[in-house]
């Protein structure tokens, strides 16, 4: 077993579920000491103890919300803090939302915005500085397959900006030896779909990845250097068409295929009402 002294340091945001906590038993079974993030203190103590028990690693629990400043100054300051360096920063926290850009409520979607992406631009940032200093690290930070969708609804727009945030975040920590990756999935088995209300959504079985076959993916991608991650030939496949694909083209299939959506939807973005699973996951 690795030595105290020895062992790497991971962040990982939204650590209590889901990929989050599929990335934080990975991490410790390798060997990584670890501090989680997300909101629930009770689950945050009960998957450090979890962890500790099963692989003999430190977790240390740092309970914040994102979409709140001062707690995402906190774990800025964690990220920042030189005595006690963290190695590897995963971005993961996040959740979908079902709200119109339109006429959905503007404080949903802000503290939306500031979770899915206010967050990860500046964890991305706190992280990078104290990474360059030393000269090593890595940071992942967890898109969607979502974000390659054209007119897909805010949690497409949000992805879309992890992915092209975290491209030019690559380019600026060249020669650093620092590195930046973002994976895509696209659906997860998770809490995410559930505590979105889409319980009833529904999909082809084949679809839907296992979150450890996609922290698996993730993780040897992020070690290799490599700036983008696609788990699984299907959604490598789908990225692919949509990558080439004119945005229009994308935009009118996405229109054609919502085109039940009830006009005056209030709490359903008019894209993404009829196939809100297909642009939030
Ligand atoms: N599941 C999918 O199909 C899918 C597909 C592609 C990408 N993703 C992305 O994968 C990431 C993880 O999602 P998941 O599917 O694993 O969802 P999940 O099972 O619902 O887990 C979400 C995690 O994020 C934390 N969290 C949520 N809001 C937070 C906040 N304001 N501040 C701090 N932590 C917060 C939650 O803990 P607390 O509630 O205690 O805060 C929880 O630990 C997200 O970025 C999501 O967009 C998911």
């Amino acid at each position: 077993m690795s030595t105290p002294a020895s062992r790497p340091t991971a962040l990982i945001t939204g650590a209590t579920a889901g990929l989050g906590a599929s990335y934080a038993a990975h991490l410790a079974a390798a060997g990584h000491d670890l501090v989680i993030v997300a909101r629930d203190r009770n689950r945050l103590e009960e998957t450090a103890e979890r962890l500790r028990e099963r692989h003999g690693v430190q977790v240390e629990v740092l309970a914040a919300d994102l979409a709140h400043r001062a707690d995402l100054a906190a774990v800025a300051a964690r990220l920042g803090d030189e005595a006690r360096p963290v190695d590897l920063l995963v971005n993961n926290a996040g959740y979908g939302l079902k709200q119109s850009l339109a006429v959905g409520e503007i404080e949903l979607l802000e503290q939306h915005f500031d979770v899915l992406a206010r967050a990860v631009l500046v964890l991305s940032n706190a992280a990078a500085k104290a990474m360059v200093d030393r000269r090593r690290g890595r940071i992942l930070n967890v898109g969607s397959i979502a974000g390659l969708l054209a007119g897909g609804g805010h949690y497409a727009a949000l992805k879309g900006y992890v992915l092209a945030l975290t491209e030019s975040l690559a380019k600026d920590l060249r020669g650093t030896g620092v590195s930046a990756t973002v994976v895509m999935p696209g659906y997860v088995h998770t809490e995410f779909h559930a505590r979105a209300g889409m319980k009833g959504a529904s999909g082809p079985s084949h679809a839907w990845l296992k979150p450890d076959d996609v922290v698996t993916a993730s993780l040897r991608d992020t070690f290799a250097g490599h700036l983008v991650s696609v788990p699984s030939v299907q959604y490598r496949v789908l990225a692919a068409v949509l990558g080439v694909l004119p945005r229009s083209v994308v935009r009118t299939a996405w229109r054609f295929s919502s085109r039940k959506a009830p006009s005056n939807a209030r709490t359903t973005s008019a894209v993404t009402s009829s196939s809100a699973l297909t642009t939030q996951g």
